[in-house]
């Protein structure tokens, strides 16, 4: 397999690595390792037993695989397969089960025969599960054993369904799925509770005994897990450490995936930065001192002493001493901070005032300035940003807010069944009201007819309504795009023409100064990164416009993870009592306040989250040796030309 990146494996490393700028890049460069040894075999006459996975991170190996049968003709008629899990109780028909995930995400579409395709039985009784494992063990041995294993990883570090816990030796079993798996999960089954608790699957000596594995990985929520299974000790507690003793195995990863691993993130530790193609830039520079400072004490203490022992004296070299290098990242975190994330109002500068720090677009000296936040979900505005959103207005620019989705799936059922009790009480439901009432009433889930989840947005817009009003955003500049993608049930939801339409024409109509976005790749379902993606293609479509080229996007990370202090470019600075009118803002969506049952074992509401992020995040400006604030709100620049072809999202 050739890879982007020929970085020889450090001695950190214990599992050969493929990285690739993104998953589809990957994913290509898999399914034709895949289709060679088909064709091999084909030209032998002999038959290829494939280990398949489901889940999000085979998607586009999948549709890979469907394009090389279709447009290359590459033929499944020799392929045996075997799925490595199935969850326990869920029957094959059931939408989310393994075995209708694949046949809607491969078998299909190619001609891979009927009776060659096994994926384990989720609703064998329990007193025939033993016999059940043995005999699917048995089949892959009969059928010649596995050739080519795909894997995922879960962030438990699960391969398979094999939980923390799992032994080395063990083989296709019964077992139960670790909370944050469920949590992982419960998207896709409308909330934790409804998610199966245990799974039949392959176990960890199943697994490695296949001949050739590939394990992918996208995305940065699996950064942290794929370093502790590559760089790690081997541990039952991490089953994709096992891999680690495997002789023929590879992780394929994305860039985001791979940016825990050492070689990214403290590449210093490796060797010489000359030696990898890396330079002392301006970013390497600043996460360098921050990470050191971090282990040790404020930037401005450090020494060089400190510096020699952590493996940084190349960099003291560049900068002569550690007195010198502590000012260069002091007074980088220094200017990421302002009070006004806007620019400065001229009329209300003082003379030596730095007047648009740090603004740097073609339009930072337009004041007041047409601003955009968009917000993925009618709540990710207020929860990521509301402080800045006050300020932002208090300055007297002009705020539109755009909500890039309805949000009407996470609103419950009991929730619009009390707003509809409100209408019936004046008298103005109508007759699907009354049927959606006297439903659910009777214990039973009502149908979520077009009509309901269009109700359901709606509860949701008004809250988005209420909240922006709380920051001083006024109705008329509330835009809500709902987004045609939201709808789509299926776990692979694509941008199509029409999003990227509505998303185009409303930055034809605004033409803004500045855009705020959602820069969250964290999000599991996926929601995030699609509506980041649509403004990253409308946007690009627009570049070589005056008002775009002269814009400037700032990306804040979303409800579920902050931005490492290092890459943070803006940060905006909270008093106690804008927190609080945050927490106000945050209220008004009161039908989001169940989500916090749903989120494994962490309880905590998105007002509670954003407090206890934004606190964080000032603690961390604090112990860097900084201003010492109540909390901060941070966002990373992109000029609009990078950003148009930022590949990540
Ligand atoms: C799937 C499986 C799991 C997944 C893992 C990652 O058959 O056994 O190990 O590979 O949970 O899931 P995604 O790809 O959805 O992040």
């Amino acid at each position: 397999m050739t890879t982007t990146d020929s970085l020889t494996p450090s001695r950190f490393e214990h599992i050969p690595l493929a990285v690739f700028p993104t998953s589809t890049d990957a994913s290509r460069m898999v399914a034709q390792e895949v289709a060679a040894l088909i064709r091999s075999r084909q030209r032998e006459g002999r038959s290829v037993v494939l280990g398949l996975a489901t889940g999000s991170t085979p998607l586009s190996f999948y549709g890979e695989l469907i394009r090389l049968h279709r447009a290359e003709s590459l033929s499944f008629k020799n392929v045996i397969t075997f799925n490595l899990d199935e969850y326990y109780g869920l029957k094959p028909e059931h939408p989310q089960s393994y075995h209708h995930f694949m046949h809607t995400h491969l078998f299909d579409h190619i001609d891979v025969p009927a009776e060659a395709i096994h994926v384990p039985d989720g609703m064998v009784p329990a007193s025939q599960l033993e016999k059940f494992c043995l005999a699917y063990e048995e089949k892959i041995r009969a059928a010649g054993g596995i050739d080519f294993q795909i894997l995922g990883i879960g962030r438990t570090g699960h391969i398979g369904f094999n939980e923390p816990g799992s032994a080395r030796r063990s083989r296709t079993r019964y077992v139960t799925l670790d909370p944050l798996t469920r949590r992982d999960a419960a998207g896709d089954f409308g909330g934790e509770e409804n998610t199966p608790r245990a799974a039949v699957t392959m176990g960890v000596r199943t697994i490695m005994d296949a001949r050739r594995v590939v394990l992918m990985a996208w995305g940065q929520h699996k950064a942290d897990i794929v370093r502790d299974a590559v760089e790690g000790p081997i541990t039952p507690q991490v089953t994709a450490s096992f891999l680690q003793e495997h002789d023929h195995c590879t992780f394929v990863l994305d860039a985001s995936a791979a940016g825990s691993l050492t070689r990214y993130r403290t590449p210093w530790l490796i060797g010489a930065l000359e030696d990898q193609g890396l330079a002392w830039d301006e970013r390497m520079t600043r996460r360098a001192i921050l990470w050191l400072s971090e282990q040790k004490k404020a930037i401005l203490k450090l020494t060089d002493d400190d510096y020699n022992e952590s493996s940084l004296q190349d960099l003291l070299r560049v900068h002569g001493s550690a007195y010198e290098t502590n000012l260069v990242g002091f007074y980088q975190m220094q200017h990421t901070i302002t009070g006004w994330p806007g620019g400065r109002d001229p009329k209300r500068t003082k003379p030596g005032d730095a007047p648009v720090r740090p603004l740097r677009g073609g339009s930072a000296q337009v004041f007041p300035k047409r601003i955009l936040i968009l917000s993925p979900h009618p709540d990710d505005d207020v929860i990521s940003m509301g402080g800045t959103v006050c300020r932002l207005v208090e300055h007297g620019h002009e705020v539109h807010v755009a909500y890039q989705v309805s949000g009407a799936n996470s609103v419950s059922d009991e929730s619009l069944w009390r707003s509809l009790l409100f209408a019936r009480g004046t008298g103005a439901a109508n007759s699907a009201a009354e049927a959606f009432c006297s439903t659910f009433e009777q214990g039973d889930s009502p149908a979520a007819t077009p009509e309901i989840m269009q109700w359901k947005g709606l509860i949701r817009r008004n809250e988005a309504t209420a909240a922006a009003r709380v920051c001083g955003v006024s109705s008329d500049r509330l835009h809500f795009l709902d987004l045609p993608f939201y709808h789509g049930t299926d776990r692979r939801r694509q941008l199509g023409e029409a999003d990227l339409k509505i998303m185009g024409a409303l930055l034809d109509e605004l033409k803004p100064h500045l855009i705020f976005a959602a820069g969250d790749l964290d999000d599991p379902h996926g929601t995030h990164r699609l509506c980041v993606r649509v403004l990253r293609d409308a946007l690009a479509q627009r570049i070589s416009q005056d008002w775009a080229a002269a814009s400037e996007i700032w990306l804040y990370r979303g409800a579920w993870a902050e931005w490492d202090a290092s890459e943070i470019d803006l940060a905006v600075p909270l008093s106690p009592q804008e927190v609080l009118r945050r927490r106000r803002a945050i209220f008004r969506h009161e039908t989001q306040k169940d989500q916090a049952l749903f989120l494994g074992n962490d309880r905590r509401e998105f007002w509670q989250r954003s407090e206890d992020r934004s606190r964080r995040l000032a603690a961390t400006y604090n112990a860097l040796g900084l201003a010492e604030y109540e909390a901060i709100e941070a966002f990373k620049r992109y000029a609009p030309a990078d950003f148009a072809q930022q590949k990540q999202f």
